[in-house]
């Protein structure tokens, strides 16, 4: 997400209840910054948060935490609390790819990909955040049975997750090739890219990753 640059947004984003300032001294302790035991769910690349606000706002007995690269993006997405102290939702600028710094084993159920970055071209797949790379990242913090839920337009990048998801057996679920028609989507919150595409008349894809135990007998494939 390309936003115009917002000089000090670091600094600015400190002035916020909501935002957490060196959050990997939390791995672990996670409940207690909170002050609770719920169950604990991350969206990565926030955005400018209109999902993660309005999913802390409809589920106050589950904790959130918006993980996003950039300081002036996810300064939108404190812009949005509007200085308010909204206990079940933290903002973190961090790139996930370090996820296990930020978390122990176990420690989250849920994960949001919503419109992560296709980066289509072959080369740079690595980058994405689906990549078998990430997944593994994922894998390590999430409970047994974490799950993952991914939103997209783009129909090559679903098929990559999908792809990946399975070649880390993960175990799909709620597999929608048209989410808006499906029906999920009357329980579906909207994000900021995803109103913007489904203006245009683009389709959105969206699955759902179990994170099962695996067996020793089977192996994640090698050379995804
Ligand atoms: C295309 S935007 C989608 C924003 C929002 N989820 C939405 O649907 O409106 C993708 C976001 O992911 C963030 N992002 C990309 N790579 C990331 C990473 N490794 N860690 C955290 N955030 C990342 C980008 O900075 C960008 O804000």
């Amino acid at each position: 997400m390309r936003l115009r640059n917002i000089p000090g947004a670091e600094d600015m984003l400190r002035q916020f209840p909501t935002y957490v300032n060196n959050p990997a001294q939390y791995k672990g302790t996670w409940s207690d910054c909170f002050g609770n035991s719920n169950p604990i769910h991350v969206e990565i690349g926030s955005g400018k948060g209109r999902f993660i606000n309005t999913l802390a706002s409809r589920f106050p007995s589950t904790n959130f935490i918006a993980i996003e690269l950039k300081a002036e993006v996810l300064y939108r997405t404190a812009q949005r609390t509007e200085q308010k102290d909204i206990p079940n939702l933290k903002l973190i600028q961090f790139d996930a790819f370090k996820i296990t710094e930020l978390f122990a084993p176990g420690e989250l159920d849920r994960i949001y990909l919503n419109f992560s970055d296709p980066w289509p071209k072959k080369r740079h797949s690595k980058r994405r955040l689906t990549h078998f790379s990430f997944l593994r990242q994922y894998r390590a913090v999430l409970k047994q049975d974490g799950e993952i839920h991914l939103k997209t337009d783009n129909q090559n990048l679903f098929e990559f997750s999908l792809n990946q998801f399975a070649n880390e057996l993960f175990q799909l679920r709620h597999v929608s090739l048209d989410l808006h028609s499906s029906e999920q989507a009357a329980t579906n919150v909207m994000t900021e890219y995803e109103e913007r595409f489904s203006n245009r008349g683009q389709r959105i894809f969206r699955t759902e990753a179990l994170c099962k135990p695996i067996a020793p007998t089977d192996k994640p494939a090698k050379d995804n």
